[in-house]
């Protein structure tokens, strides 16, 4: 049977590409994002469903979740991959920056999850993956809020394993690496206005410096592919880094 992945924040970028992946490879697949844009697939395939979602919207994902249901009656993998970046120094961070944050990056992923494990309990079969980041998995200077909101969901996804085992429901990590040629950048950047403050220039400087020259990068097509990897797995593994700068760190470790 024709398998059915549920994807958040599919308008750009990774969560636009493993949409796209999946659908090449088969899968029905929901496409979901806050202002929905079905062009942008260029598909007319009755397996692509395009539906309005915003993760910090109780109400949207349960209308998102029900729509699936009535059209293909069951979803197999759940990807939580919409999220938001602040890059900048923590204490100039306005407190409604760093909640902004959260809401999305964090209780998001929390409730779009919670959402649909009743779904998957009673099948007894579901994955849920959660995209977080490679800030994870090695320190970076700039980053507290954005890394303390992805930090959370490792934790919070190495824990929920344990509780889904019994009942045949799997939860997976994705750590993409920086991803350049996404809207994360762009998306994030009227948040980060006046983040570097005076005394914190000469710190901050060199580093976005580096930022710009980053030695690897990683494209779409890499976190596409390792959530993919991680949807289909079988083995128990329970993190996979994405890109090449984020299998660099992990291996670091
Ligand atoms: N690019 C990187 O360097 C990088 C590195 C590591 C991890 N990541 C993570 O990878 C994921 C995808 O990021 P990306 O690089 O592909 O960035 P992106 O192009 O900005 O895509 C992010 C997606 O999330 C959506 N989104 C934001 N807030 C949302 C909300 N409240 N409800 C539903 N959707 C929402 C955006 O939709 P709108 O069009 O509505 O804004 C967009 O579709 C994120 O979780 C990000 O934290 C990115």
């Amino acid at each position: 049977m024709t398998q059915t992945v549920f994807i958040t924040g599919t308008s750009s970028g990774y969560g636009k590409a493993t949409a796209q992946l999946f659908l090449e490879r088969g899968w029905n697949v929901v496409a979901t994002m806050r202002t929905p844009k079905p062009d942008i697939f260029n598909s007319k395939s009755s397996s692509l469903k395009v539906l309005p979602l915003d993760v910090t919207d109780t109400e949207s994902i349960r209308t998102a979740l029900d729509e699936t249901l009535s059209t293909f009656g069951v979803i197999d993998v759940l990807v939580n991959n919409a999220g938001i970046g602040v890059v900048g120094i923590f204490e100039a961070t306005p407190m409604t920056t760093v909640r902004e944050v959260f809401e999305t990056n964090t209780f998001g992923v929390m409730a779009t999850t919670q959402a649909v494990l009743p779904l998957f309990r009673e099948r007894r079969a579901g994955t849920v993956v959660n995209v977080t980041s490679s800030v994870t998995l090695a320190r970076m200077p700039l980053a507290a809020a954005y890394t303390a909101s992805k930090a959370a969901i490792e934790g919070f996804t190495g824990s929920l394993a344990f509780e889904l085992e019994a009942f045949g429901v799997k939860v997976k990590l994705v750590e993409p690496g920086y991803g350049p040629a996404t809207r994360f950048a762009s998306n994030g950047a009227h948040r980060m206005e006046g983040l570097i403050p005076e005394p914190y220039r000469s710190f901050a400087e060199p580093i976005f410096a580096s930022f710009a020259k980053p030695v690897a990068v990683t494209t779409e097509w890499d976190v596409a592919e390792v959530v993919w990897r991680a949807a289909n797995d079988t083995t128990g593994q329970l993190r996979f880094p994405a890109g090449p700068d984020a299998l660099a760190l992990a291996q670091s470790r």
